[in-house]
């Protein structure tokens, strides 16, 4: 039904953006870049299809983007490709997305090895389909001694519920002993979340348009820096991503302090 997805191997960089990543390269790079991938459906409807077709298009762009941010040396790539509440979309439409990690694993896993990256991910795997989660735990098996770029899907995930989850945890171990109330801080908490061993994101980016957090990483995302642009997830390329590293090199962090 869709185009066919060239390999990520045959895929040659141009002069030019070899150039770009140089350039950018220069100055730090975000360690953590976090992306909420959005206007998959717009993007569909402006062309008349249906709306996973605009889901395929954005697969295709998270093999782009993961290719760039490795090039770059960016150490974790998070993507929210599913939210807890995205169960309220049309049944085609949850299990087409459902299939697309199992799609997009199955042509590009051997790859992701090959350049060292790491997959990770967090979510609630309970409500995952067999094959959804069966995809996504083989590619974590099959990467986890790997040492470069880590990306981490945001998969049923949901920021409200994975803080009281933590919260509930904190009780319990309080209760039982494990840890006591007075040791409990900022730093014991992350380590309560979902990204335990996962740095905050250092840039944000939202494609869209859309100005919103959608309950994405919201304890994670206290000091980062946000960056939003107009541009559909699907037609999201490596200038873009280029272009908001750029602004981010620009930004002056002071994390409550001055400069
Ligand atoms: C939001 O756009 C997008 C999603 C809920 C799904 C995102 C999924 C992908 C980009 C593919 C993920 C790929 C892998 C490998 C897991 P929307 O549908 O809300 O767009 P709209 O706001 O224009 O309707």
């Amino acid at each position: 039904m869709f185009n066919k997805i060239r390999p990520w191997k045959n895929q040659k960089n141009s002069s030019t953006l070899r150039e770009k990543i140089e350039k950018v390269k220069k100055l730090p790079v975000p360690e953590h870049v976090a992306i909420i991938m959005d206007g998959n459906g717009r993007w569909a409807k402006k062309r008349a299809l249906p709306r996973i077709a605009g889901h395929h298009e954005g697969m295709k762009v998270v093999r782009k983007t993961t290719r760039l941010a490795s090039k770059l040396g960016i150490k974790t790539l998070t993507l929210y490709a599913f939210s807890t509440e995205n169960w309220k979309r049309p049944k085609n439409e949850v299990e087409y997305i459902m299939k697309l990690p199992e799609e997009f694993l199955g042509t590009f896993l051997p790859e992701l090895i090959e350049e060292n990256v790491q997959v990770k991910m967090m979510g609630y795997k309970d409500q995952l389909p067999v094959h959804t989660l069966r995809a996504i735990e083989r590619a974590i098996e099959d990467t986890k001694n790997n040492t470069g770029l880590v990306l981490n899907f945001a998969l049923n995930y949901g920021s409200r519920a994975e803080i009281l989850d933590a919260v509930k945890q904190v009780i319990n171990d309080c209760k039982s002993g494990i840890m006591k109330e007075n040791e409990l801080d900022e730093k014991v908490f992350s380590s309560y979340l979902m990204t335990s061993n996962i740095a905050d994101p250092d840039l944000l980016i939202r494609t869209s348009g859309e100005i919103r957090l959608s309950n994405f990483m919201l304890w994670q995302l206290a000091y980062t820096e946000f960056w939003f642009t107009e541009v559909l997830w699907p037609d999201f390329n490596e200038d873009h991503l280029l272009e908001a590293i750029k602004d981010f090199q620009n930004r002056q962090r002071r994390f409550g302090g001055v400069k």
